[in-house]
């Protein structure tokens, strides 16, 4: 099985966590794409998606799927059972490391707004500890350099990634290096300081169950 067949297939199983007839948040990249389309078989079952990013909302409106404005779905009083996303890293305590897709920050606010966060990942994602994958770090461009100097005192070598803009309109750095053992202290440390956006590690809030695709099949593992 290539790694595509395994993205299709754990894409294809987190239909099965869905809850008939309500909203499903979305996330980005290319297992949600996946996702997205074997949404798009089922189109019936969902009453309409609150997505993370542009992509995704064209996406799911190419397959039939409303995509509503999360601000109106919050205000009118409706719930969104299950988020589902895929992730960069993810260790046993379904701990991750997002933002390869420079989708982040809108991956974090809609999976909040979300009960269930189902994580879809091929086993390569899978990590012991945090920070092999370059940590992305979402930052508004005049803090670029402050937030960098932090970066190398915690260990890590930030890089901008070149020629990306978020749809926020600010930049991603990428951080090479860290070895996260508290993923939840880094977590917060890194959000409050200033000109950050978001940073790319789920880890206060992880994911509720994930969804591992191996060459056996697909497994399901909780925290
Ligand atoms: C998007 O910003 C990311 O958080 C993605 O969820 C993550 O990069 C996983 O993407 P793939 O499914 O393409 O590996």
């Amino acid at each position: 099985m290539d790694q595509n067949e395994l993205k299709r297939a754990v894409a294809r199983a987190a239909i099965d966590h869905l809850t008939s007839g309500a909203l499903v948040g979305v996330g980005s990249g290319s297992t949600v794409n996946l996702f997205i389309e074997e949404l798009g078989r089922v189109r019936d079952r969902v009453a309409g998606a609150v997505s993370s990013s542009e992509a995704s909302s064209q996406r799911l409106r190419a397959q039939g799927i409303e995509v509503l404005d999360l601000n109106e779905v919050l205000a009118s009083g409706r719930e969104i059972p299950v988020y589902v996303d895929g992730a960069d890293e993810i260790n046993p305590a379904l701990q991750m490391i997002k933002g390869g897709g420079a989708a982040l920050t809108r991956e974090k606010i809609v999976a909040a707004a979300c009960r269930r966060f189902v994580c879809i990942v091929d086993e390569s994602k899978c990590v012991d500890v945090l920070g092999r994958y370059p940590l992305p770090v979402e930052v508004i461009p005049m803090a670029r350099e402050l937030v960098a100097a932090r970066l190398r005192a915690l260990g890590g070598q930030p890089k901008v990634r070149d020629g990306v803009v978020t749809d926020n309109g600010q930049l991603i750095l990428d951080v090479a290096g860290l070895r996260i053992a508290d993923a939840a202290s880094m977590e917060a440390e890194i959000n409050q300081w200033p000109g950050v956006v978001t940073v790319g590690l789920f880890a206060r809030k992880g994911a509720d169950v994930a969804l591992v695709a191996t060459p056996g099949g697909v497994e399901q593992r909780l925290p």
